[in-house]
């Protein structure tokens, strides 16, 4: 049988720009550079580039771009896009995206062979990592459901220039792995735009399974009775609203002679689509919610990462999913649920559904043997309002984890930054009748969530991820177009290659 394969390689060359065989190449430039940063480009073009430079029509800001031809026939590239990369930091993240960036303006000029020559501060192997994730994450396409647009320009073949370097065996090495980063970072793009009725429970579970299950991982699907038969009363509960049953997927990545411990367990958000049931949400935005599902599957998709680029540690994946609609069974506003891990639940706003599976899928993930746990879930509103759109919270316990976390989300692009779970929140979610509230109020919102997942972690060291703003860029960004960003892959795969 055919087996379409599971990555398409990327090609990383070194030598001289001049030896580069592409239509397009893409240079990077920094303001401060003098004329001959790198070596004989000016000339290439015939001294375009430094009038360009001296006239100020080309300036260097950020994500700045300038075509021009170049003229000397001893190179093989006949035409060169100057990228601006401003006066700041040149590291790997701004690397990243400036590839992004320009990979997008190769595309929209149907551009069909792109260079990249790889410049910037750091290591040599993240700054081409860097470039291939990049790269890669300008093929993303988000129109698949479009009948009358002319098709997107197909994707061009891309080599990342280590011009500086060489194309040793680290060169190479980086790229392949940048190059499985982005796609798998495109995967999950592509389930978090796709529409809740297309994407229901079941089908995110089959498409999920199948995604890591091609690269080697153990998957399985546990359907309603399985569920039952486990006692996730609040994964249950939240489905009953709903026609479409729910499922909890399970993954495992056991490399051949890994260490007993640690075992990574990743828990992922997989509302498939979020109306807030009885407590349902205003008809303005609503439609955003089919996203509510993308911690699910920044969880699989990184459990494909992890086994193509075949970390060194056991990994254990949980996404629960189900829809959370208004229907006659819906559960209603001071209904009380049982958990899986006998602790109960009075629900007050049937809204706020994402921590109730979770703490069973953070429950199921321990019971399974996670020695280190990661959350990632749209799970608040409330972290919009603290950190915006750009920027992720992190939240857990003990503080050495949320760091070794914090440090790997922002080498690998995903920005993060620390809310506090002080004891005093707590009192907020006490519930008169039952272990806990679901819900808050609106006073840190952000907060109280986290608290109530922390009830179901005991004393695992664990990291929770609020992608509620991150997971969807509402405006175009030179090197993020509107759309799903697939926020937390790269992190959550580059911890399994960790050592803690
Ligand atoms: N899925 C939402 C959170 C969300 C809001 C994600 C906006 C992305 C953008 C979550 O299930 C939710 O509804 N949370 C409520 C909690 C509240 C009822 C305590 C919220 O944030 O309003
Ligand atoms: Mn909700
Ligand atoms: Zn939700």
């Amino acid at each position: 049988m055919f087996q379409a394969p599971v990555s398409t390689p990327m090609a990383c060359t070194g030598g001289p720009l001049s030896a580069l065989d592409a239509e397009l190449l893409i240079v990077p430039w920094f303001q401060g550079d003098t004329i001959d940063a790198v070596a004989g480009l000016d000339a290439a073009t015939g001294g375009e580039f430094a009038r360009a430079l001296t006239s100020k029509e080309f300036q260097a800001k950020p994500y700045e771009l300038f075509f021009t031809a170049i003229t000397d026939m001893s190179w093989r590239a006949r035409r060169v896009a100057i990228i601006g990369g401003g006066s700041g930091e040149r590291g790997s993240d701004l690397i990243r995206r400036l590839a992004t960036a320009a990979g997008l303006a190769a595309r929209q000029r149907y551009v069909a062979r792109a260079a990249f020559a790889v410049r910037g501060q750091g290591d040599a192997g993240d700054l081409a990592q860097a470039v291939a994730e990049g790269l890669t994450l300008a093929e993303f396409y988000g129109g698949s459901y479009k009948t009358e647009d002319p098709p997107p320009a197909a994707v061009p073949s891309w080599t990342v220039a280590a011009f500086e370097t060489g194309d040793g065996a680290q060169a190479v090495a980086a790229v392949a792995r940048g190059r499985i980063l982005g796609e798998c970072s495109n995967l999950a793009r592509e389930l978090s735009n796709e529409p809740g009725n297309t994407l229901t429970p079941r089908e995110f579970a089959k498409r999920a399974t199948a995604l890591a299950g091609e690269a080697g991982v153990k998957t399985e699907i546990l359907d309603e009775v399985q569920i039952e038969k486990l006692g996730m009363g609040l994964l249950l509960g939240v489905a009953r609203g709903s026609a479409e049953p729910p499922r909890l997927m399970v993954f495992r990545y056991d490399p051949p002679g890994a260490p007993a411990t640690p075992v990574l367990g990743l828990v992922g958000k997989g509302v498939t689509f979020d109306t807030g049931g009885i407590s349902i949400k205003p008809a303005e935005k609503m439609e955003q919610m089919k996203d509510d599902m993308a911690g699910g599957a920044a969880v699989a998709c990184a459990m494909r990462a992890i086994a193509l680029l075949k970390a060194p540690m056991r990994v254990i994946g949980i996404v629960p999913t189900t829809e959370n609609m208004p229907g006659g069974k819906a559960i209603k506003p001071g209904d009380v649920l049982k958990s899986a891990s006998g602790k109960t639940v009075e629900v007050i706003n049937t809204d706020a559904e994402g921590r109730l599976i979770l703490g069973d899928g953070l429950w199921y993930a321990r019971q399974l043997g996670a020695t280190h746990l990661v959350d990632v879930a749209t799970l608040t509103g409330a972290v919009v309002v603290a950190l915006g759109k750009v920027t992720t919270g992190i939240f857990g316990a003990p503080d050495e984890w949320v760091e070794r976390v914090r440090t790997v989300g922002n080498r690998a692009g995903d920005r993060m930054w620390p809310l506090p779970l002080f004891d005093d929140y707590k009192d907020q979610i006490k519930s008169d009748i039952a272990d806990l509230l679901n819900t808050g109020g609106r006073a840190a919102g952000s907060i109280t969530a986290a608290l109530f997942l922390k009830a179901f972690v005991d004393d695992v060291p664990w990291v929770h991820l609020d992608i509620a703003g991150t997971a969807w860029s509402d405006e175009s960004k030179p090197y993020l177009p509107k759309g799903p960003s697939g926020v937390a892959v790269r992190t959550l795969a580059a911890l399994a290659f960790e050592k803690f």
